[in-house]
């Protein structure tokens, strides 16, 4: 039960095979969860958390600050980059009491979903985002309900705590080990990173950033992309979540990434 609020951790072994699509749902639910929990919406969510404007049709990047933005001076980003949950709320969730607490370049004294999520449900999360909400805070142009919908199951479902996975100073993963992790980014993520992980180069020929770069520099982004995927990449990224790990395996695979090359 660790490490998701409310939900539970393992997924059935069956779920490999039936996803991997990226589309298909574990045809049964994971024991002790609530039947109810629809795992693509969790994954979703935690697209739309991401960059929401890359997964919602007919939505474009926005443009100038978010509405919010003007009540903080201290994270100096501006354009769209304002408009992404996780700008405000962070990797892990916890705002200002995270990874974007003072001292960070991103600090924005913002405070965090990880409490609300806790104490709120589905419904209530669902009412806050809803535009009759907080109509400042949800400025958000193109999201639908079922967006909404999405992104409440995330913040319900599907938030991973970073605290317990990543040592925050030394920026390693706590508890992952490296050769158990190795086996699964070799059969998941190889194929499109390469085994070295140099296969996609996310910045430029002058300044490579790697999938290994990534997993050294931010640990908890790297978990949030490899728990519910990258939004609009192409080929689409599998969410580990749908294709039924547990976060014990991502930290692995972190562990392994880790260990592969930064330029
Ligand atoms: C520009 C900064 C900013 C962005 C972007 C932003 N938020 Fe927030 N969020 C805040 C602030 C500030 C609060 C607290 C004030 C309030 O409740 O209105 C908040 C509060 C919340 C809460 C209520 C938390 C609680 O304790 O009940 C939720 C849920 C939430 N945000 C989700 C989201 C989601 C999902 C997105 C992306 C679609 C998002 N936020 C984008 C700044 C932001
Ligand atoms: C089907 C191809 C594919 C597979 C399989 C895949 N990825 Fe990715 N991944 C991508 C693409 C495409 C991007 C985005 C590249 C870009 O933005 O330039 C990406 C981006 C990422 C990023 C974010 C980099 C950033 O800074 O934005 C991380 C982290 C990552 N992948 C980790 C993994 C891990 C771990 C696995 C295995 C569990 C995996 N990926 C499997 C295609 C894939």
């Amino acid at each position: 039960m660790r490490g998701i609020t409310g939900g539970v951790v393992v997924l059935p072994a069956f779920a490999l095979m039936v996803t991997g699509s990226g589309c298909s749902l574990p045809t049964a639910p994971p024991p002790g969860a609530s039947a109810k929990v629809d795992w693509a919406s969790v994954a979703q969510g935690g697209l739309l958390y991401d960059k929401w404007w890359k997964v919602v049709e007919g939505a474009s990047e926005p443009k100038g600050n978010h509405p919010l933005w003007a009540s903080q001076s201290t994270n100096k980003a501006a354009g769209s980059a304002t408009w992404r949950c996780k700008e405000c709320h962070g990797w892990d969730y916890k705002g200002k009491d995270g990874a974007y607490g003072k001292g960070s370049r991103r600090y924005t004294g913002f405070p965090g979903v990880w409490d609300g999520a806790r104490k709120k449900s589905v419904a209530e999360l669902t009412a806050f985002l809803a535009s009759s909400g907080n109509p400042t805070h949800n400025a958000f142009t193109g999201l639908r309900a079922t967006d909404i919908a999405d992104l409440a199951n995330f913040l319900k479902y599907g938030l991973v705590d970073m605290t317990t996975y990543v040592d925050y100073a030394t920026k390693t993963p706590v508890g992952g080990n490296a050769a158990r992790g190795k086996p699964p980014y070799d059969t998941l993520c190889a194929a499109c990173h390469g085994a070295d992980g140099k296969k996609l180069n996310f910045g430029d020929a002058k300044k490579p950033e790697y999938v290994g770069t990534v997993a050294k520099d931010n640990p908890q982004e790297f978990i949030h992309k490899t728990w519910v995927g990258q939004p609009g990449s192409e080929p689409p990224m599998p969410s580990a979540l749908e294709s039924g790990w547990s976060i014990q395996q991502v930290v692995d695979v972190l562990a392994h990434v880790q260990t592969l090359p930064v330029k």
